[in-house]
């Protein structure tokens, strides 16, 4: 398998539980509640999505824009952190979640880096540097988390990159059937001469031959999103390596029950 030890250290022969950001079918997507409570549904780690805001701080939300999941409207990169931090980020989810922020990848290390891995998904299309990969390399470093996280993203220059700021930290490229064939051979032409550990296919994609090919190639397969139990045992059935869920609760059961 792979090269990258701190990588394979997280397997151990077993699927892997990810909440995808965090335990997102129970609580407001991408939120402090949302990963404390992957951690307590016994989630190994939660998938998140990180972005710049106006003034240069890493925040963690899914939407180009904030109209989705907050009480504001417009681009996430039109606002300063405490513009951003101003806005409820949970309500959209039910009353219960009011008052929750939109946290920074700073404030998530915290609250939950001792307890659970975390797959760093580095959201952006455009292939301008803005130097987002250095400053995520940073706060992992600073947090101590360079063994403990993975980096994604459907942005080939983006992985170049964030390799090049931190070349030990493992690297998964991110991809979806909508996409046209020849624009994924594309994005993976773009990546020539970047090895990546892991390959992050959206669950539909993948078969047992799939999985087959890129164990051969040396990349673990890290599938999105899986919900349906019974899906989730075809998967494993397929030899994937760890499964993205928005029910880590209900992951967590099926994957007990293999064991
Ligand atoms: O990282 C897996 C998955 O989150 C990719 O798609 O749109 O849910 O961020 P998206
Ligand atoms: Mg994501």
């Amino acid at each position: 398998m792979s090269a990258n030890l701190p990588l394979e250290a997280w397997y151990q022969g077993r699927v892997l539980c990810f909440g995808h950001r965090g335990a997102s079918y129970d609580a407001p997507m991408n939120t402090i509640r949302a990963f404390e409570l992957a951690a307590d549904y016994g989630a190994d780690g939660v998938e998140l999505d990180v972005m710049f805001s106006r003034d240069g701080q890493v925040v963690v939300i899914h939407d180009e824009t904030i109209d989705g999941t907050t009480d504001g409207h417009g681009r996430v990169a039109d606002f300063t952190l405490a513009e951003l931090k101003a806005l409820d980020a949970g309500r959209f989810k039910g009353e219960a979640f009011a008052g929750e922020r939109i946290p920074t990848l700073d404030e998530v290390f915290e609250a939950v880096g001792k307890r659970l891995l975390v797959n760093v998904e580095l959201k952006g299309l455009s292939f301008r540097a803005d130097g987002l990969e250095a400053r995520v390399a940073e706060i992992i470093r600073r947090h101590g988390m360079a063994e403990r996280v993975i980096i994604s993203s459907f942005n080939p220059m983006r992985l170049r990159r964030f390799r090049q700021a931190a070349p030990g930290i493992p690297i998964g490229f991110l991809h979806e059937d909508s996409v046209p064939a020849h624009l994924r051979l594309l994005s993976r032409a773009l990546l020539l001469g970047v090895s990546t550990e892991a390959d992050h296919p959206d669950q539909r994609m993948v078969s047992a031959a799939y999985v087959v090919e890129q164990h051969r190639q040396n990349r673990r397969v890290n599938v999105w999103v899986a919900n349906d139990p019974d899906r989730m045992t075809a998967l494993c059935e397929m030899g994937v390596d760890l499964i993205m869920s928005d029910r880590p609760d209900v992951l967590r059961k099926v994957l007990d029950s293999r064991a």
